[in-house]
């Protein structure tokens, strides 16, 4: 069967998947606890993303709508998504996986930030991202990486010295 990428339901199922990546942690557990005492619904939408072989998760990525109030990066400023935990299971590596993800993220048509992990910059680049140059006090050591739709810019950078004072 041709992989496809899917919205992933919250259940327990979903969150026993979620096991098998390196990248679990709060947010997981959070949705788990959520789920166990009814704050959200068995199969309520989940912000990540997936691919599965068979019944097996192998693939996944969250995506957080960021509120046009909040963007730094975009100009004009404007709704955008956040990528997070993109990771493809290692036997599934190479297999053009990692690029489904992305490319559904950007036909969703709002521009996108991510923080590229270290030595993943060559796979943002070759997915049309481009670096954002670092900003401490906005990025907070992150590495930003951006997609930009047709018409959207970089957001101007601030002069130095601008801006909060460190421990301010
Ligand atoms: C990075 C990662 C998501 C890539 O997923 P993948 O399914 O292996 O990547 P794809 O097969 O879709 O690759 C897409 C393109 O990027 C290239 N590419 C993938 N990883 C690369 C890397 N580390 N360096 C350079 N190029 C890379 C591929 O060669 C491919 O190019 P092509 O289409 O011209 O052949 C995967 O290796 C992974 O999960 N790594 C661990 C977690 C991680 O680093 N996540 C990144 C988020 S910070």
């Amino acid at each position: 069967m041709p992989f496809a990428v899917e919205r992933l339901k919250i259940n327990y199922k979903t969150l026993e998947e979620f096991k098998k990546f390196r990248e679990y942690g709060l947010q997981e557990l959070s949705m788990l606890e959520d789920l166990q005492a009814n704050i959200i619904e068995d199969d309520a939408d989940s912000p990540f993303y997936g691919i599965y072989d068979g019944d097996a998760l192998v693939a996944r990525m969250s995506l957080y709508l960021i509120d046009a109030k909040y963007d730094r990066y975009f100009d004009p400023p404007q709704d955008f998504y956040e990528l997070m935990k993109l990771e493809v299971l290692p036997a599934y590596r190479g297999r053009g996986l990692g690029r489904m993800l992305v490319e559904h993220a950007k036909s969703l048509g709002k521009p996108i930030k991510t923080n590229a992990r270290l030595g993943s910059a060559p796979f943002w680049e070759k997915l049309g991202f481009v670096p954002v140059k670092y900003d401490p006090e906005r990025d907070r050591g992150e590495n930003p990486y951006v997609w930009l739709p047709d018409g959207v810019r970089l957001a101007p950078t601030k002069p130095r010295g601008e801006g909060r004072k460190p421990n301010a």
